[in-house]
């Protein structure tokens, strides 16, 4: 059974802090980090928590002590992971699209680079030679994924060197004397089928014999969780059996030992979080009743970006009957979080809670409309924590530069 925060803690929670409020559970992270850890003990496996997911440095921090690495894909997160505690050892920073002065900053940190065009590439070589390992990340032209943003992997994605090319990396891998250490591929985010991660190694399979120094096989991220009640996530242990099969399968055709690592995001800290509203008015309009929360798409833009679905719940009155909603945010334009959604009934200054909210929610909020982003609160040996404050004025003028007139 699966840790959770209860009605009960979150309501006191939001009371203490104030709404709207992200909160994170540190024992339900290392649950999934010990679930992944379980699926892959046959197998040497390492796992590198995707921190663009949510990057408070305190949940960074809860993720080194637990044993996982971080994954990076900005030279910010580098510099953020490396703060928490990371030790440049433990830092993966696969790149994509960025200017190579980013790349030459991560290597001046001492972190693991994947690389991802070849340009880069062939600019790596000139600089480094041989003198430091590189990452290659391919794209293996495989569709798969939640919807067609977070698809990355497939034959228009602009991830990644496309696999056919991968004659040309070998040509610059001899010309440039550059010591490939890892092969990676991410075909995208809320992957349930796991024949795509089998069918990823096969892809690779074949190239193997090409790549000498070859040591990791990085297989991305993109664990699927369940967001929606009855639905299910990625069945990471059949996962793990899969992978095993694939490896050894590598190991008896080559006669090689590779590393596999893995890059979740989503899996590790999105049933973490529990981001919590209330209602600042009720609106009729015809059969439609309104629900309007104090928040928007600015705090989480999940649903209006992708079309997600986050469960809701209102806290404030949860055993009453059901009555039928749509959720909607303060923002100037619409921001449905949920349209004819069943709801306990729901009175204004309730408070109502989404789930799954850990994984790029507080990530990808804005100041949009000039509003301040949530605060953020960790619960660790249940004990409740400001992570961060809430914006204030100043905050929003902190960067602003007033020219003399
Ligand atoms: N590795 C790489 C290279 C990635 O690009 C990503 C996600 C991950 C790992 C982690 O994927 P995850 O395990 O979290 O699925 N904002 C979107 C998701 C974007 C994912 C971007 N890359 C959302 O809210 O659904």
């Amino acid at each position: 059974m699966s840790q959770v925060l209860t009605h009960q803690q979150l309501l006191k929670i939001a009371g203490e802090f104030g709404t709207p409020l992200y909160v994170y559970h540190a024992e339900r992270i290392t649950e999934q980090y010990r679930r992944l850890q379980q699926a892959f003990t046959e197998t040497n496996t390492a796992f590198f928590y995707a921190c663009k997911a949510l990057t408070n440095i305190s949940v960074l921090k809860h993720i080194k002590s637990i044993g996982c690495n971080a994954d990076c894909s900005s030279v910010n997160e580098v510099q953020l992971a490396l703060m928490a505690g990371f030790s440049p050892q433990q830092v993966l920073y696969t790149s994509n699209n960025i200017a190579f002065s980013e790349i030459e900053k991560a290597v001046s940190l001492g972190v693991h680079v994947n690389i991802d065009s070849l340009s880069n590439l062939r600019k790596f070589g000139d600089k480094y030679g041989h003198s430091y390992p590189v990452g290659i990340r391919l794209r293996p032209n495989i569709m798969a994924g939640g919807n067609l943003k977070i698809s990355t992997g497939h034959n228009k994605s602009k991830f990644g060197i496309p696999i056919e090319d991968t004659g040309k990396v070998i040509q610059l891998m001899k010309e440039k004397n550059l010591h490939i250490r890892t092969l990676h591929i991410h075909t995208g985010s809320e992957i349930k089928d796991v024949e795509v991660f089998a069918r990823g190694i096969e892809v690779l399979f074949e190239l193997i014999p090409h790549f000498p120094e070859l040591e990791v096989i990085d297989l991305g991220g993109g664990f699927k969780v369940p967001y929606a009640p009855g639905e299910e996530g990625t069945d990471i242990t059949l996962l793990g059996k899969k992978v095993k099969a694939e490896f050894e399968a590598i190991e008896k055709r080559y006669n090689r030992k590779l590393q596999i690592w893995f890059e979740p995001g989503k899996f590790l800290v999105s049933e973490a979080g529990y981001f919590i509203v209330q209602v600042n008015v009720l609106k009729q309009s015809g059969d439609t009743t309104f629900a309007g929360v104090n928040s928007g798409l600015n705090h989480l833009i999940r649903p209006m970006f992708y079309g997600s679905y986050h469960h809701i719940e209102n806290i404030s009155n949860a055993t009453a009957a059901l009555h039928r909603y749509n959720i909607v945010g303060n923002i100037c334009e619409t921001d449905n979080f949920a349209e004819d959604r069943m709801v306990a009934e729901i009175r204004e200054d309730d408070y109502l809670v989404f789930y799954n909210a850990g994984a790029y929610g507080f990530e990808m909020a804005s100041n949009y409309n000039s509003r301040f982003k949530p605060a953020e609160v960790l619960v660790k040996d249940n004990k409740s924590s400001l992570i961060r404050r809430r914006d204030t004025l100043e905050d929003i003028l902190a960067t602003q530069v007033v020219p003399a007139d």
